[in-house]
């Protein structure tokens, strides 16, 4: 099966394929490739854009929908991943992972056979990305030329966001505090992925803001996090999406945010009920992106 565990599997070709795709089916194309499949979601993390938008998805596209809620299953009472892998490819046709670990759902897809999709790792959330350059497509007409300025947590959405930027051809600036980073790893992926497109890391907010068309933030202490939030927070306070920081983008410049908001830390109310703000269609193409990934995937 075809996999999407990191947008780090997909070719600018592919990308734009799907996204075109995506357009087509909210556009108003329909599409019965889930007729007669089933998806099956694991989640390990609570989730309302991901699951809703992935099940509503399935439906849209005549297929169905399994809630497998890991606490009430064998593998959360230690039941190898490795055999509930094989054992869940019996009955499902495509399994969308939501856990802690990437190396979990590297261990599903390598064992179970059918397209698994990463629906959020600690490592990166391609799919939130695929909605997110969607969003970018839509308010601006294309990805040439624009830059996208992340502020925050070098996180796993900033992961994302650096392979999905260079593979669109978006260029990417990503302010955190020096101490957040995202994994050099990814940014040296990133850098061989992309062709032509800036990538600069920095910890300076107001330079990275400067003349960008989207700013794009996210939650400063996620799921897991929650321990360390009183030292976090601090931190990151200069690297708030707030009225002042939008003055320094472009007059056109959109926010995105891949929600859920907290609304005083990362981001203020005013921007993020501001005409600038297009967080609610960004949500909206959660489910559009999804359905072309499903679509492809089910083949
Ligand atoms: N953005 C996102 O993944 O939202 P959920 O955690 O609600 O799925």
């Amino acid at each position: 099966g075809q996999n999407l565990l990191t947008l780090g599997d997909l070719s600018s070709g592919e990308l734009e394929t799907l996204l075109t795709l995506a357009q087509q089916l909210k556009a108003g194309d329909s599409s019965q490739a889930a007729k007669n499949r089933v998806l099956g979601l694991l989640f390990y993390k609570a989730s309302t854009r991901t699951r809703v938008s992935f099940s509503v998805a399935t439906y849209h596209l005549g297929g169905q929908v399994i809630d497998l809620n890991p606490q009430a299953m064998q593998v959360g009472r230690g039941e190898p991943i490795q055999d509930t892998a094989r054992v869940l490819a019996g009955y499902l046709d495509v399994l969308a992972i939501r856990t802690f670990a990437q190396e979990d759902i590297e261990a599903f897809a390598h064992y179970a056979g059918i397209p698994v999709i990463n629906a959020l790792s600690d490592l990166c959330h391609p799919c939130q990305v695929l909605a997110d350059l969607l969003t970018i497509k839509e308010c601006f007409g294309g990805w040439e030329g624009l830059t996208l300025t992340y502020l925050g947590d070098g996180n796993n959405v900033a992961h994302s966001l650096l392979l999905g930027c260079a593979l669109a051809g978006v260029n990417i600036r990503v302010a955190t505090p020096s101490d957040y980073q995202p994994q050099s790893a990814i940014v040296q992926q990133a850098k061989k992925l992309a062709s032509g497109s800036e990538i600069i890391l920095t910890d300076d907010p107001k330079a990275a803001a400067e003349g960008a068309q989207v700013i794009y933030t996210d939650v400063w202490a996620s799921m897991g996090q929650e321990d360390s939030a009183a030292t976090r927070l601090p931190v990151f306070t200069p690297y708030q999406v707030n009225e002042e920081l939008m003055r320094l983008a472009s007059t056109d410049a959109i926010v995105l945010h891949c929600l859920p908001a907290h609304r005083g830390e990362e981001i203020t109310e005013a921007v993020l009920e501001s005409y600038q703000s297009q967080v609610w269609r960004q949500a909206e193409n959660r489910m559009h992106a999804q359905k072309a990934l499903l679509a492809s995937v089910l083949g």
